[in-house]
């Protein structure tokens, strides 16, 4: 049990109170004390990562194995210095990936999240992730952290650039507007967070009563932080994922097992009906 000796809303208390036990065995018995919380919750905020979307056939990046960091260097795809090396590399690279996302579906955890949006009176889905897989499963409220894969922006000023012409053999396609080359528009290592996503994230975490925190390393900051945010703001913390991870001992419940399974039967638990996904 996390201790805060921040004031806490009655839902917030509430919510708290039905999380007094740690790491849950089993993945898919959902304990009382967690449809409790959820169910009591007037804010839900929910933090993803790459786990989420393993489901779906989009690769982890730490997976030992078939991590996209295990099979590739980032410092030579994903920062601004290898850009300015070799920007075709880079965009080629980014292209792949726009293709590859863009062949998958949505997985039942996907579908699960954009269900518990619309059973909760408040609710944010903080992602990590660049795929567009939230929002293709019918998630409405979700603020990205990292961009998105599927934009592509000016590498000079930064304006968003809708439409551009495939690559050459040696270039990657320039601005419309002043010719500098297009970069995707995530965020590399070295770079900033854009700002407003990430206020709402940690103005999320502050002030939610639970927050789901699921298939995340939790090992990437400023994301990584904000399960500390959401316990110091008296929230129930709760992980989903199939390993344990540096958030694991401080979290309230953690539960193990892939996302796509355990969400759609928490969902089912907490508010049953039909249609979770699962
Ligand atoms: P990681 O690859 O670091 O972690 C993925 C997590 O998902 C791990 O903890 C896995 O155990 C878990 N996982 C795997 N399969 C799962 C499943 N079916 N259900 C639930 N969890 C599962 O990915 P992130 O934490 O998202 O940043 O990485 C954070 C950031 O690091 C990324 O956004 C990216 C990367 O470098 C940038 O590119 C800026």
């Amino acid at each position: 049990m996390v201790q805060s000796s921040v004031a806490r809303s009655s839902a917030a208390t509430a919510a708290r109170r039905a999380c007094e036990n740690p790491v849950m065995p089993a993945p898919v018995a959902i304990p009382a004390e967690i449809t409790a919380a959820l169910r009591g919750a007037r804010f839900v905020a929910v933090l993803t990562g790459a786990g989420v979307s393993a489901e779906s056939g989009v690769p982890t990046f730490r997976d030992a194995q078939q991590g996209l960091w295990a099979r590739f260097d980032p410092r030579e795809l994903a920062t601004p210095s290898a850009f300015a090396r070799n920007p075709k590399r880079v965009w080629d690279w980014y292209a792949m990936r726009r293709e590859m996302v863009g062949g998958v579906a949505p997985n039942p955890a996907h579908v699960a999240l954009a269900a518990l949006e619309r059973r909760v009176p408040e609710f944010l889905l903080i992602t990590q992730n660049v795929d567009g897989l939230h929002q293709r499963a019918g998630s409405e409220r979700v603020t990205e952290l990292h961009g998105n894969i599927a934009r592509v922006k000016c590498s000079r000023e930064g304006t968003p650039v809708a439409t551009w012409k495939d690559a050459d053999d040696e270039l990657p396609p320039r601005c419309p507007a002043c010719g500098a080359f297009l970069r995707p528009d995530v965020v590399w290592f070295e770079e900033l967070l854009p700002a407003e996503p990430l206020a709402k994230a940690e103005d999320a975490a502050r002030r939610c009563n639970v927050l789901l925190v699921v298939g995340t390393s939790a090992e990437v900051y400023p994301a990584a932080a904000l399960p500390d945010y959401a316990r110091r703001g008296g929230a129930c913390v709760i992980e989903i994922n199939p390993n344990e991870t540096p958030l694991t001992a401080d979290a309230d419940y953690s539960l193990r097992g892939p996302a796509g399974v355990v969400l759609p039967a928490l969902l089912q638990a907490t508010f049953p009906a039909k249609g979770y996904g699962g």
